[in-house]
């Protein structure tokens, strides 16, 4: 059976059914122009295009194993039992997969996740991205990079970019009917000239979040008024940075960077009541890139929602980098990123 779902419109189920199993990796990425604001809940279609750097760092490990027996999904988190909101979000992604391919077999999701126990990164990228491409083989979905990329993103918009190596565009997509809106928002690779960058990643907080980035998000795009110049001014941002990684311009891609995320923790602080992830630890970082760009070392920052800083430079000046933003992180984990590969397939069958 095939479904018209409009997500998965270009799918198709296999005919000899579906695998019994199927095991997938993906990486986290980080943006460097930012996603922040849906203009569809339900079908996480994002008010902006978007733009970002899958890592070489912190693979998700998913299994999707179907079992004909159990009445209800079940998930493991590096070996706990998943639960409440985190198991919801799993089962209704699961359920997208299952209309389409026609199934109504349960799931025993594992997964294992490398980043550093609460080191407070994003993992919703990696761990939807690797959630799409083993669910999809699972239930025998065939589907193309561009399909894998929408159904990712309907488990969380960023996952839609993991699916990609390098940097990655996810385009908002046209306005329109809910299928053409749909079809239109997918990640894709994007061209760049050899950058040899490095991101440095500065863990200044491991705590959990104040605001979930869905309700941090949300609230923006009601209450912000900063909300609506910053999405307009991330268009020009976006048509930038495509020359800049085109014509291997890294100090380029740094400052349309920065400028980006500083503007969209400005619609957050400008939101009614204001969201504020930026935390002292996280200024202190900013005033050693600062330091670091005075003393002739290109280094630019950005953060996502969260007090952590991730830091783009140059290869080459990544370890001088790292302990310049070691030595002002005071005591937080710094570590270096590459550009890692997109989601890919490990293992499929019984
Ligand atoms: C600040 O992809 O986690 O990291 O679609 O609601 O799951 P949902 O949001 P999510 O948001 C990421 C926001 C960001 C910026 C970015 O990655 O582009």
């Amino acid at each position: 059976m095939r479904s018209e779902h409009p997500t998965t419109t270009v799918l198709q189920s296999r005919e000899q059914g579906s695998a019994a199993g199927a095991t997938a990796v993906a990486h986290p990425n980080i943006a460097l122009i930012k996603y922040w604001g849906k203009r569809d809940e339900r079908l996480i279609l994002p008010c902006t295009t978007s733009l970002s750097m899958t890592l070489d760092v912190f693979p998700t490990t998913t299994e999707v194993r179907l079992d004909p027996a159990a009445e209800h999904d079940t998930a493991a988190l590096n070996g706990e039992v998943a639960t409440g909101e985190t198991l919801r979000r799993i089962s209704a992604f699961l359920s997208l997969v299952r209309e389409v391919a026609g199934s109504d077999q349960r799931a025993v999701v594992d997964t294992r996740n490398t980043v550093p126990t609460g080191a407070g990164l994003a993992s919703s990228a990696s761990g939807f991205a690797a959630l799409a491409v083993a669910a999809a083989a699972a239930y025998g979905l065939e589907l193309d990079d561009r399909g894998l990329s929408r159904l990712a993103r309907r488990g969380s918009g960023s996952a839609s970019r993991s699916i990609f190596g390098g940097f990655a565009v996810w385009h908002a997509g046209p306005d329109g009917t809910a299928t053409e809106a749909d079809l239109g928002s997918y990640a894709e690779p994007v061209p760049a000239a050899d950058l040899d960058p490095a991101l440095v990643i500065a863990v200044v907080n491991a705590g959990p979040k104040p605001v979930s980035s869905r309700e941090a998000m949300r609230r923006t795009v009601d209450t912000s008024p900063l909300y609506r110049p910053w999405a307009d001014s991330s268009k020009d941002d976006l048509d930038e940075m495509r020359s800049a990684l085109l014509r291997g311009d890294l100090e380029a891609v740094g400052e349309i960077a920065e400028r980006n995320a500083l503007g969209m923790h400005a619609t957050m602080l400008a939101a009614r009541p204001a969201v504020r992830y930026l935390s002292p630890a996280t200024v202190t970082v900013l005033d050693s890139v600062l330091q670091l760009r005075k003393d002739g070392v290109l280094a630019y920052a950005t953060m996502d929602a969260g007090p952590n800083v991730k830091v783009l430079c140059r290869r080459a000046d990544a370890e001088r980098v790292a302990d310049v933003v070691r030595a002002a992180a005071s005591g937080g984990q710094v570590l270096v990123a590459g550009p890692g590969d997109g989601a890919r397939l490990l293992s499929e069958g019984a």
